[in-house]
This record gives C-alpha cells, structure tokens and sequence, in this order.
C-alpha cells in the first residue's frame, strides 16, 4: 500500500539489514524468525521469545499466552516505535497483565454468570469478572504457553501456535485444539488466522488483545487518535457489560463512528452506555456480518506520527475498548506509567454473551467442523 520499496529499505537499514534480506514487491528473500529465551514461569517452563520483520513491521511474540510484546511501524519519515503495550519481563506478565497483546480463548469477551446451555445440557464456566465469566476464564488461552513453530513462505514470515485446551479446562467442554498463525507479508500487513476443533459440541470466540497507541506505546493518551468504524449498530450492555439483545442504531449517539472521528470527542458525553463501560467497552455489529473473506471495518489514525491501522475481518463483530480502566498501576516496555486511555483495542470477534443470545451469530462448534477466522491488520503512514 503506502510502504514503498524505499521504506522497506530506509527500515532495513535502521535495521542493520541489506535490501536483499527483506522482502519486497518483487519477492527478494525473507529473513526467518529468530526464537530466543524470555523468562520463566514459576514451575520453570521455558517462555521463548519470537522475533520476526517484514516490510517495515517488527513483531515480537511470546510463546506464553501468544503475547505481541512488541509491534514496530514506521511513522511518515521512516521512525519506528512501537505502538502496542507491553511488558520487558515474564514476571510482569504473570503478575498482572490486563490481556496486554493476548490471545483470548475460548472466549473472548463476557458470558452471562459464566453460564450456557448446549444441547440441552447446562455449563458452569470459571467466573472471573464479576458474577461473569470473561475471556476464558482466569486462566485462559491468554496464561497459557503456546508450541510455536516460526516459518517463511514465498514472501511471508510467520509463526504457527498451537495449543490444545483439555475437555473441561474452565468449564467448556470439549478438547479444543487450536491453531493460529500469525503472518507478516512483504507489505508488512499483520494476518492472524484462527483454526479450531473439537471433539463435543462447545463454544468458540478467539481473539486477539493488542492495545494500540500509534503515535508509541507510553506516549500518552489516544483521544487525539481518529477512529472509523464500519456499524451501524452496536450491542448495548447492562452495568456488568453483559449485551441486553437489542442491536442498537449508532446514528445520533457517541457511539457512531461510521465517519471517522476523534476517540475523545464523545467520550465524555453523559451516555448510559459510556458510564457503565467509562468510556467505550462495546461491540460493533459490523455492515458487512459474517464473511468468508476478511473485509475491511475500521481505520485507526493517529495525526501526530501519521501512522495508520487498517483493520480487515471475516467476523461479525468488534469490540472498542477505549483503554478504560488502565488506572496508572503498570509501568511498560518504555519505562512510562499506563493511565486510562492510552491505548485502544480493536477485538474483532462474533458478539459477547452469544451462547445466551440465539438471535447473535452462532459460536458453537461441533466435532467434524473448524473453527476458522482471520483478522488483518494493515498499517501505513
Ligand atoms: C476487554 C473487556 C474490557 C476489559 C479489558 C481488559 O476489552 O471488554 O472490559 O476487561 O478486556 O481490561
């Protein structure tokens, strides 16, 4: 897109690189990810740390909980900085980490009291915000260490990270075994792709949880940051955040984002929804519904740098989060203190609460199915 070969090789060279070890336009090789030692659980686990370049973009990724510790763009004069919060050590993570750069199962967002009926027969899952059950469980797919494999392909670098979850780990049943890669093209674009089964009839939301600030992670605030959003309705929640059913319109609310606008413009209005969420916490119910290709739903731009977030998506839904309840408890990768609103998440995902909901778009998965999403995260400047 806007990554010229010139970028790619201005990045290059900031990156101590040759033109010829990177990928461009006209498929020159392809550096491999480069795996190294993170840390340790307490149990003496091993965390790896994957590092991997393409096209401009720098990721990061631990193999614990399939974490982006690090994500590095260009802004419009070829600086990098990277716009995703993080930790440096293993110990941070485990500590206390809001879900910074995670990947959520088997359920991203919330499921009423961690309740479900399937096929008639009721479930109690791990309840861990609240009276709900929220993105797994206590210990999900988020706390857990991943097998990863790092590739090349053709002009592609990537990672596959496998992870089986036991019938009844927190309370879903079924063995989900679960695939995702994560690929950086030659256009430095971001694909996850998302693969699962089973072997009983579950439940199925996977996502992923980077909380982004292009203009650079502890940089500040991203009200100044301008948002668009593919919807025009959205799924109103009760105080505990739990959707009510209704698929409300976004026209006239702060909730209407369909025009890009800044995050802070509305977000102090005295909405109902904005108090229970203190701030934006809620799902998009995007135009284009379910697709079997990833489509485009939302643009994320922050003036400053010029730095760009294009977000493409086979799913139904997208939670904003507006980096709520970031309290000034954590200090990041950057050294710097997190305070709310300095970052943003971007989940895409089917609806919060669909096992209770039979007029959302079905999460459930039955053995002899896959389970199969992607999300791509294209960035300019
Ligand atoms: C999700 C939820 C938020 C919050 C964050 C993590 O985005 O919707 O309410 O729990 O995760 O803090």
């Amino acid at each position: 897109m806007e990554t010229t070969r010139r970028t790619v090789i201005a990045a290059a060279a900031a990156a101590g690189l040759t033109a010829a070890t990177v990928g461009t336009a006209h498929g020159a090789t392809v550096r491999k990810p480069v795996k190294e030692l993170f840390g340790k659980l307490a149990d003496g686990t091993k965390v790896h740390r994957w590092s991997l370049q393409n096209g401009g973009t720098r990721l990061k990724v631990l193999s614990y909980g399939g974490i982006v510790q690090s994500l590095e763009i260009p802004d419009r004069h070829g600086r990098h900085r990277n716009v995703s919060l993080g930790f440096d050590t293993i110990e941070d993570y485990v500590a206390s980490s809001p879900y910074f750069g995670a990947l959520i199962g088997r359920y991203g967002n919330r499921i009423a009291k961690g309740r479900f009926t399937l096929d008639g027969k009721p479930y109690q899952l791990a309840v861990n915000d609240g009276e709900n059950s929220l993105h797994g469980g206590d210990k999900g797919f988020d706390k857990r260490v991943w097998d990863v494999e790092g590739f090349t392909s053709g002009s592609d670098v990537g990672l596959v990270l496998h992870y089986t979850s036991v019938d009844g780990e927190m309370g879903y049943p079924g063995t989900l075994r679960v695939k995702v890669t994560y690929t950086l093209t030659r256009h430095g674009d971001w694909r996850v792709d998302y693969a699962a089964t089973t072997d009983k009839a579950t439940v199925v939301n996977l996502t992923s949880h980077v909380y982004w600030n292009l203009a650079g992670e502890g940089s500040g605030s991203i009200y100044d940051h301008e948002l668009s959003i593919a919807g025009s309705r959205y799924t109103p929640v009760d105080s505990g955040l739990i959707p009510t059913g209704e698929l409300a319109r976004v026209a006239g609310s702060p909730f209407d984002f369909r025009r890009a606008k800044t995050v802070g413009e509305d977000i102090r209005e005295g909405h109902q929804q904005l108090l229970y969420g203190q701030g934006f916490d809620h799902n998009w119910v995007l135009d284009k519904g379910s697709t079997a290709k990833p489509e485009h739903v939302a643009v994320l731009r922050d003036p400053s740098s010029g730095r760009t977030l294009r977000i493409a998506t086979t799913e139904p839904g997208l939670q904003f989060y507006s980096g709520n309840f970031l309290d000034g408890t954590l200090v990041g990768t950057g050294g710097r203190v997190y305070r709310q609103g300095d970052a943003l998440c971007l989940e895409t995902q089917h609806f919060p609460d669909s096992p209770n909901h039979p007029s959302f778009p079905s999460t459930v998965l039955r053995p002899g199915q896959t389970y199969r999403t992607t999300t791509v995260h294209s960035f300019g400047a």
